[in-house]
C-alpha cells in the first residue's frame, strides 16, 4: 500500500498540523436576551444556560465573554405585552429600553460590535415579523417602513450592525437607502438571507414570547425543501446592499451555507438556532451525548461547510473549552 491515509492521524501534533478548518472566538457572535428592569436573570427553561438578562447583568455577561475573547453581540429585546401593538411603534419610542441599553453598553465597552434585530415580532401583538391586515395576511409593503423606523432608531442608538430577520421583500434596499438618508451610512447590514420556516425555533419564541398568535411564518420565511431560492434571496441582498448574508438555522441547513460561501464574496454567517442548541442540552441531560464534545463538532462542522461566522448559544461554552 503507497497511500495510508492514517499516517497523517498518527499523533496529536500530526493531526493538528493537518487540521483544515479552524474556529475561534473572534469568529462567534453570542446572542443576549435583554429585559427591562435590574438585577433580573430569569431562566429559559427550553434554553439551558441562557437567561433573559436585566442591562447590569448584561453587563457582568459581556465582560464574562471579553475575557473569553468573543466581542460580538446579537441583541434581542424581551417586550412586555402591553407594549406591544399591531405596528410595532414601541420598537422605535424613545423610551425603548433595549435602544437606551445600547448606549450604556458601548460606555462600558466601546470596543464591542453590537448587532441588532430588526422585525415586528418581539413587539407585534400578533406575533408576526410583518404586518398583519384586516384579513390576517402578512402585509409585505407596509412592514416596510416599520423597519425602517426601527432600524434608524437602532442605528441612533448605537448599533454598529442592524440584523433584519423578517423576510420581507426589498427590505435590505429600503432600510440601506433609510440608514442613508439620515446619516448612518457606516452602519451595515448583516441580512437574515435564506431564513427558513423551521420548527428550530421554539425555544427562542418561548425566550421572547414571541410566537405567532396565528397561523405561521410559511408566507415569508423559507420552505425547508428548497437550496435554489436560497439563490434569488442571496442575489437581492447583494444588490440591495448587504454586508452580510446569513444562513439559519445552521447544522440542517450545511448545505445552503456552502451554496452561499461557493456563490459570493460577502462573509457568510450562519445561525445555529435555539433548538439546535437545545437538543444537544436534552440530549446530553441523558447522559446519551457528550455535550462538549457534541457541542465542538457541531460548531466546527458549521465553519467547516462555509460559515465565515457563527451565532450560537454555545458561543461562550466553545470559548471557554479553548483556553
Ligand atoms: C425573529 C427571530 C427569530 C429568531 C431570530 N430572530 C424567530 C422567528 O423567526 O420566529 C430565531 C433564533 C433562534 O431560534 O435561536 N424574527
Amino acid at each position: 500500500m503507497l497511500i495510508r491515509p492514517r499516517r497523517n492521524r498518527v499523533s496529536n501534533a500530526i493531526r493538528n498540523l493537518v487540521q483544515e478548518t479552524h474556529l475561534l472566538p473572534q469568529h462567534l457572535v453570542y446572542p443576549l436576551f435583554i429585559i427591562d428592569g435590574q438585577d433580573i436573570k430569569n431562566e429559559i427553561k427550553s434554553l439551558p444556560n441562557v437567561f433573559q438578562l436585566s442591562l447590569d447583568n448584561i453587563l457582568l455577561e459581556i465582560k464574562e465573554c471579553i475575557d473569553l475573547g468573543i466581542h460580538s453581540f446579537i441583541m434581542f429585546p424581551v417586550v412586555e405585552e402591553k407594549l406591544k401593538d399591531k405596528i410595532a411603534s414601541y420598537s422605535y419610542s424613545d423610551d425603548n429600553f433595549y435602544l437606551k441599553a445600547i448606549a450604556v453598553i458601548k460606555k462600558h465597552f466601546p470596543q464591542v460590535c453590537l448587532i441588532s434585530d430588526i422585525a415586528m415580532d418581539p413587539y407585534s401583538s400578533d406575533g408576526h415579523d410583518g404586518y398583519v391586515d384586516e384579513f390576517g395576511n402578512i402585509n409585505n409593503d407596509a412592514t416596510l417602513p416599520i423597519l425602517a423606523k426601527m432600524a434608524v432608531a437602532q442605528a441612533k442608538a448605537g448599533f454598529d450592525i442592524l440584523g433584519p430577520s423578517d423576510m420581507m421583500d426589498g427590505r435590505i434596499h429600503f432600510i440601506r437607502t433609510a440608514l442613508d438618508e439620515n446619516g448612518f451610512s457606516n452602519v451595515g447590514i448583516m441580512s437574515y438571507t435564506a431564513k427558513y420556516a423551521s420548527a428550530f425555533y421554539g425555544p427562542f419564541r418561548d425566550a421572547l414570547d414571541s410566537a405567532p398568535k396565528h397561523g405561521d411564518k410559511k408566507t415569508y420565511q423559507m420552505n425547508p425543501a428548497n437550496s435554489q431560492e436560497a439563490l434569488i434571496e442571496a442575489d437581492l441582498d447583494v444588490v440591495e446592499g448587504a454586508d452580510f448574508l446569513m444562513v439559519k438555522p445552521a447544522v440542517h441547513y450545511l448545505d445552503i451555507i456552502q451554496l452561499l460561501k461557493q456563490n459570493y464574496n460577502l462573509p457568510i454567517v450562519a445561525y445555529h438556532v435555539s433548538g439546535e442548541y437545545a437538543m444537544l442540552h436534552a440530549a446530553a441531560k441523558n447522559t446519551w451525548l457528550d455535550y462538549e464534545k457534541s457541542m465542538q463538532e457541531t460548531l466546527l462542522s458549521i465553519k467547516r461547510a462555509g460559515a465565515d461566522i457563527i451565532i450560537s448559544y454555545a458561543a461562550k461554552d466553545f470559548a471557554k473549552l479553548l483556553i
